[in-house]
């Protein structure tokens, strides 16, 4: 007999293939951008599927012969872990493709001010890099550099197109003051190397790009990531129930989405219990969402209530206004209405808010960006 079908909805991990859904305009653009060599920052908040994105586009462009490499800057806390990512993912994506023996492909390396030490895993013939801490920071600057250089030097001698996506790049401040301005001195000598930088933490990401005072100034064509419009979800979801034996009623398929208003990750993470409520061969329910959602309201729990720990008095009286009634906050009739401290008070609990993501702000409207918490603060 055939495996039941397992649950078709992920989240967590990165969306691929059939769980990644639309994003046909954005995912065309960035192809098309890379291509032509044009740096590009992808802006979203936490958990809206800019990794999803750039890594569809980089199947995309791979297939095309693109030579593609990629960091995460949050798994390289320290400049020697940065050079190490790099040389790996110069190697597998860059110099490896490149050359018919594999050997040959640690050549470029050979160069480096700093020699990485080069490990071979037995099991399946992996080469990983390490560079040992300790050594003079102008050698490891130099290292680095020299590292970001190659990618366009292998590319360029072979007339190959590359790329290099850097992700979570709000980070690169943490890892060193001075890396933003010894990472664009060299990109700015590689025009036909596309650089794609994805970040978070909207106030960094903004002053890295634009403030005039930053190495990346406008240094890049911005892209800025929403929910999921409406109608191509409900088709992804439908047919995710339908191709694992169950079906989802069109008013559930709108109350998810009305819920999640369209959030990638919490679309993905409501419609995870909603299948696990409803048996093979059965539709969703009004009932069985409710359970759905109560279920994932358990699961957020210890999240939240970190959260809820960690937020001063006046955040959490903003926190209940907001999650009562989006709105204006800093409008007399609206603190009125919820019994809110004096404006400069909302205002400075906002502004820590909005840093930690967990409130949006719009024109001047406010409203929960944390996905589920509106709802667990209003049950609460
Ligand atoms: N195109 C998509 N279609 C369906 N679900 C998606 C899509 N993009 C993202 N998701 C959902 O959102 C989750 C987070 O996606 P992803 O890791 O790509 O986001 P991110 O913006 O890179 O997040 P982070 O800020 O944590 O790095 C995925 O696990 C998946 O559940
Ligand atoms: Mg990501």
């Amino acid at each position: 007999m055939k495996n039941p079908p397992v649950n078709p909805f992920r989240f967590g991990a990165l969306a691929l293939d059939e769980s990644f859904a639309d994003r046909e305009q954005e995912r065309r653009e960035l192809v098309s951008d890379v291509r032509n060599g044009q740096d590009v920052v992808i802006f979203a908040p936490r958990r809206f599927g800019k990794s999803s994105l750039a890594w569809s586009a980089v199947q995309a462009l791979s297939a095309e012969g693109v030579l593609v490499a990629q960091v995460d800057l949050m798994t390289t806390p320290s400049k020697e872990r940065l050079a190490a990512a790099l040389a790996a993912t110069i190697f597998e994506q860059i110099a490896s493709p490149l050359e018919r023996v594999r050997e040959r492909a640690l050549a470029p390396f050979r160069g480096l001010r700093i020699q990485p030490t080069v490990t071979v895993d037995p099991q399946d013939g992996s080469f990983s890099f390490s560079f040992a801490i300790g050594q003079e920071p102008a050698d490891v600057d130099a290292t680095l550099e020299r590292l970001l250089q190659l990618p366009a030097e292998l590319g360029g001698a072979r007339n190959r197109r590359t790329a290099l996506v850097i992700d979570e790049f709000q980070e690169v401040v943490e890892i060193d003051a001075r890396l933003p301005n010894l990472m664009r001195a060299v990109f700015q000598q590689q025009p036909e190397v596309a650089h794609l930088y994805l970040g978070s933490k909207r106030h960094v990401m903004e002053r890295i790009f634009n403030d005039e005072n930053e190495p990346f100034w406008r240094s890049a064509k911005s892209i800025e990531l929403g929910t999921i419009e409406p109608a191509p979800f409900e088709a992804f979801i439908a047919d995710r129930f339908e191709a694992t034996g169950r079906t989802v009623g069109a008013a559930a398929v709108a109350e998810v989405l009305e819920r999640t208003g369209g959030h990638p990750y919490a679309t993905q993470e409501l419609c995870y219990a909603l299948w696990e409520q409803t048996p093979r061969g059965e539709e969703t329910s009004a009932e069985r969402l409710r359970h759905a959602l109560g279920a994932v309201l358990r699961s957020e729990h210890a999240h939240f209530s970190l959260l809820w720990e960690e937020a001063s008095r006046v955040q959490r009286l903003v926190l209940q206004a907001l999650a009562r009634e989006p709105g204006h906050p800093f409008r007399s009739e609206y603190r009125g209405r919820h019994g809110l401290p004096p404006a400069t008070n909302v205002q400075k609990a906002l502004a820590a808010l909005e840093r930690r993501e967990i409130v949006i702000g719009e024109g001047g409207a406010y409203r929960i960006a944390e996905p589920f918490l509106a709802e667990w603060l209003n049950a609460g």
